[in-house]
């Protein structure tokens, strides 16, 4: 079934080759549920949004998921080779459009609005965006291809005339500003040194060791407060429903890497028995401020899962809820306050799995330079059971792989969790998609069973 064209939010696209966004996946564009006001994701956005008000900053949303790859990739400074620019990881509309992979997307433009804005609004400094964001990826409960993000910077005015010669008067404004910034008493492990050389580089043409301790020590201090309001309500939930002791919190900063940031970091909580990433941020490079009109700014940014988030706050289980529309799950909450989710009746899973070869010249992860053969990505399998089982599906995993000895032919082995969150399904329902698998896996992916 070959579709010349895509229709997204009342705009049409002419799709090619690259195409791999599903009408599965397009069913989920327009929802908005960051705007339905009891919704646990809204209730998340407004309790993260408070931690950063205006007049400094303006709380934004963007409804249309379409971006351009320019948007998405090249001007944060993706590399041609990066994996997130695949087919395999991200939903193509055509070569040159894709459903954004996260808010970054959207840096740009709000730079250039804030600098637009500058006369009417001078206070405003800053933004926070949240958006529904889009990536082929794993099925389990913890991972959906839409979920939503929410971005946040804040810039600091240079001197408009060598800036770096005169970096410390511009530390100086971010250190009096971090001081408005109230101290909390939680221990943060934050053991690496601000700037590292190779790990984690200063931007060394554009920015003074001062000015990025100081862009460091406001972004770190901002961030931990925020998931200092929302673990304390999260502990406040759990304690008041099973009246259990509040977990004490537990939080560290670990280096990390962005295209568009330099030095980068990403936040950790640590939640009943691990440590679990909450955001990636860090210094902006400042060859995106310079092509985005705010040449002489200079600033922080970051981004979080806004799922993982509400998941810890509400105690949902599976983040295939968030969408689901029953009322069971639907007015179990309410605006404003953070209630601990009441599983409804539990219902039975039932698993099959399905075992193949894959064909000669496919490798897996690899590209089909040599042999000519279709490459074989997981994720590939995914989208296909996605494709039919939508939100029946619980989990898919791989469950055996090996390689046979004389003939060199490679056999995976997946599992696929039927269950649906609503219903007990019935075994002829469950028989009739596993069979639909089955065979389109053997037309769309050309493996052989076994
Ligand atoms: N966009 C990044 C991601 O999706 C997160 C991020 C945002 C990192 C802003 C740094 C600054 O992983």
């Amino acid at each position: 079934q070959t579709k010349s064209n895509l229709k997204i939010e009342d705009e049409t696209y002419p799709t090619d080759q690259w195409t791999n966004t599903t009408d599965q996946i397009l069913s989920h564009v327009g929802r908005r549920l960051y705007l339905d006001e009891n919704h646990p994701l809204a209730i998340t956005r407004k309790l993260i949004e408070s931690q950063f008000p205006a007049p400094v900053f303006g709380n934004h949303f963007e409804k249309n998921p379409v971006v351009t790859t320019r948007q998405n990739f090249d001007v944060l400074g993706f590399p041609q080779d990066h994996p997130g620019r695949s087919r395999t990881d991200t939903y193509y509309v055509n070569d040159k459009t894709v459903l954004r992979t996260h808010t970054s997307a959207h840096q740009q433009a709000y730079f250039q609005q804030l600098n637009r804005n500058e006369k009417t609004r001078p206070e405003e400094v800053g933004y926070t965006v949240i958006a529904d964001v889009y990536r082929r990826d794993a099925i389990d409960r913890s991972h959906y291809p839409v979920f939503h993000q929410m971005e946040g910077a804040m810039l600091w005015k240079r001197p408009d005339n060598n800036p770096l010669a005169q970096s410390a008067e511009t530390a100086a404004k971010i250190r009096a500003d971090l001081e408005l910034i109230p101290a909390h008493d939680v221990v943060v492990e934050d053991p690496n040194p601000t700037i590292h050389a190779q790990r984690n580089p200063l931007q060394a043409e554009h920015h003074s060791e001062e000015e990025v301790e100081a862009i460091g020590a406001h972004l770190k201090r901002s961030l931990e407060r925020m998931v200092i309001k929302i673990f304390t309500e999260a502990n406040k939930a759990a304690a008041s429903s099973g009246g259990e002791e509040p977990e004490p919190l537990k939080v560290r900063w670990v280096e990390a890497y962005f295209p568009f940031t330099s030095p980068s970091w990403e936040l950790e909580v640590f939640w009943q028995g691990d440590w679990l990433e909450i955001l990636g941020c860090g210094v902006i490079k400042q060859d995106l401020l310079i092509n985005s009109d705010v040449p002489n700014r200079v600033g922080w940014a970051f981004g979080l899962g806004i799922e993982r988030i509400a998941m810890l706050l509400f105690n949902i289980p599976d983040i295939r809820l968030f969408w689901s529309r029953d009322e069971r799950f639907r007015s179990q909450f309410r605006a404003g306050t953070i209630t601990r989710f009441e599983p409804f009746s539990k219902h039975p899973a039932c698993y099959k799995d399905v075992a193949f070869w894959l064909p000669p010249a496919a490798v897996t992860g690899g590209s089909s330079a040599a042999g000519g053969g279709v490459p074989f990505h997981e994720n590939d399998v995914m989208e296909l059971v996605r494709g039919i089982g939508a939100d029946l599906v619980e989990d898919v995993s791989c469950i055996d792989e090996f390689t046979h000895p004389k003939t060199g032919r490679k056999s995976m082995c997946y599992r696929i969790n039927y269950r649906s969150l609503e219903r007990t399904l019935t075994n002829e329902e469950t028989n009739g998609m596993h069979e639909k698998v089955r065979s389109k896996l053997v037309e769309d992916l050309g493996v052989e069973l076994r």
